[in-house]
């Protein structure tokens, strides 16, 4: 059993957020209004190009990458849709009874997602004459999971607000809901996003980080979708549940880099372990525990892993152990300090849910999550026969 919690967010950085795209639109109507002042006096004409200048400032701040994100917003659906957060939460505790992993499962597909084309529920479509499914990307393929707990969640959320909530949304709180239920913090997940139209495969391919990249490249896949390098230490933090399987680690026990022998990184006893799991060509799809300390929890015992050279991805240990890196120290912070670390989790999971969504009149909201709502084009139409 893991310990279940809740922790207050700091949400002075959203609050922040909105205020300025609020402010933006009130400074907007002021200059509207003050260029309508036909006998203003000096004082009073130099009042109104105050807001000329916070305009200005407004406006940088929006087009440097802040608009998208104040879109979004907590109380999106609390007319339209009010139960959707315990609708996916009860679908996500009946799947936990049968499938441990599936959390972890499911917070993967939200990640996944949002690295590829922003959070649109991209990853959720299927092959059909006009997609190209993303779940035959190199690091989806055989590896990504839970998409029938998302259609169970999406048939329970259309039985109860039709046409309401988009597929994007249920992989955002759906995320919650698994950290949550894992022991980990709860948090308000800031919704509105709308589902695309369209799936990038070859962008999956390319966006997403890979297990046997190094820090750099790490840093600079995360830096490619707006995410700093705390952002990359405290969500590789959900690395903390869930499974791996030896195909994304055998590498490192046997020819790390082409040396042909392990990654000196490695922890020697916990080397012996993934040997015997994971035999030289043997079957490549057995799974392993990403944290061997607590393996369905979500705690912080992923940075104590770290510090004791147990990460088990080379992704993982590239945090603690590239020499001189600064992310040594934001991994002995959230090993030290379970808040921090959650505190951190939450802002990031924020930041990471408000990649790119479409939001207002782009994309659809989906009936299905699987399909586009047009689609025309093959077997999944019920209009559609091959006689
Ligand atoms: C930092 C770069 C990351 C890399 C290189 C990476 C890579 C991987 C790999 C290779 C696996 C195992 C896949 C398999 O063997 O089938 C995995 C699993 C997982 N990843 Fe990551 N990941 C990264 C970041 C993240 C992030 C940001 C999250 C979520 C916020 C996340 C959540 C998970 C979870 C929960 C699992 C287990 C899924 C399951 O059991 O079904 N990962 N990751």
């Amino acid at each position: 059993m893991c310990g279940v919690r809740s922790i207050p967010i700091n949400k002075s950085c959203q609050t922040l957020r909105l205020f300025i795209s609020k402010c933006y639109g009130r400074v907007l109507s002021h200059m509207f209004y003050s260029s309508f002042l036909s006998r203003s006096t000096y004082k009073e004409k130099r009042m109104a190009s105050i807001p000329l200048v916070v305009a200005t400032i407004c406006f940088v701040l929006v087009v440097r990458g802040v608009p998208s994100e104040a879109q979004l917003n907590a109380t999106f659906y609390d007319d339209s849709c009010p139960n959707v957060s315990s609708i996916v939460r009860t679908v996500i505790e009946e799947a936990l009874v049968s499938d441990p992993r599936i959390g972890a499962s499911l917070i993967r597909l939200h990640f996944h997602d949002c690295f590829v084309n922003g959070c649109d529920g991209s990853i959720l479509l299927d092959n059909s004459s006009t997609i190209e499914t993303e779940k035959d990307a190199f690091p989806n393929v055989n590896s990504t999971r839970g998409f029938d707990v998302v259609d169970n969640i999406k048939v329970a959320v259309e039985d109860a607000c039709t046409g309401t909530v988009s597929c994007a949304d249920i992989l955002a709180i759906a995320a919650e809901a698994s950290v949550s239920l894992a022991g980990g913090p709860s948090w308000a997940v800031l919704l509105g996003r709308r589902d695309s139209l369209i799936a990038n495969k070859s962008g999956a391919n390319t966006a997403l980080p890979g297990p046997t990249q190094n820090l750099t490249v790490l840093k600079s896949k995360f830096s490619d979708v707006g995410l700093d390098t705390t952002d990359l230490v405290a969500l590789s933090g959900a690395h903390t549940f869930g499974r791996a399987k030896c195909s994304s680690f055998s590498a490192r026990l046997y020819n790390f880099s082409g040396t042909g022998e392990a990654d000196p990184t490695l922890n020697t006893t916990y080397l012996e372990t993934l040997r015997e799991l994971c035999p030289q060509d043997g079957d490549e799809t057995v799974l392993a525990n990403l944290d061997p300390t607590t393996p369905d929890c979500f705690d912080k015992n992923y940075y104590s892993n770290l510090q004791t050279n147990q990460g088990l991805l080379q992704s993982d240990q590239e945090l603690f152990s590239t020499d001189g890196a600064d992310t040594i120290d934001i991994v002995n912070t959230f090993s030290s300090n379970e808040s921090n670390f959650f505190e951190a989790f939450v802002q990031s999971m924020i930041n990471m849910g408000n990649i790119n969504p479409l939001t207002g009149t782009e994309g659809e909201i989906r009936l299905d999550c699987r399909k586009v709502n047009d689609d025309s084009s093959g077997s999944n139409n019920p209009l559609y026969s091959s006689i």
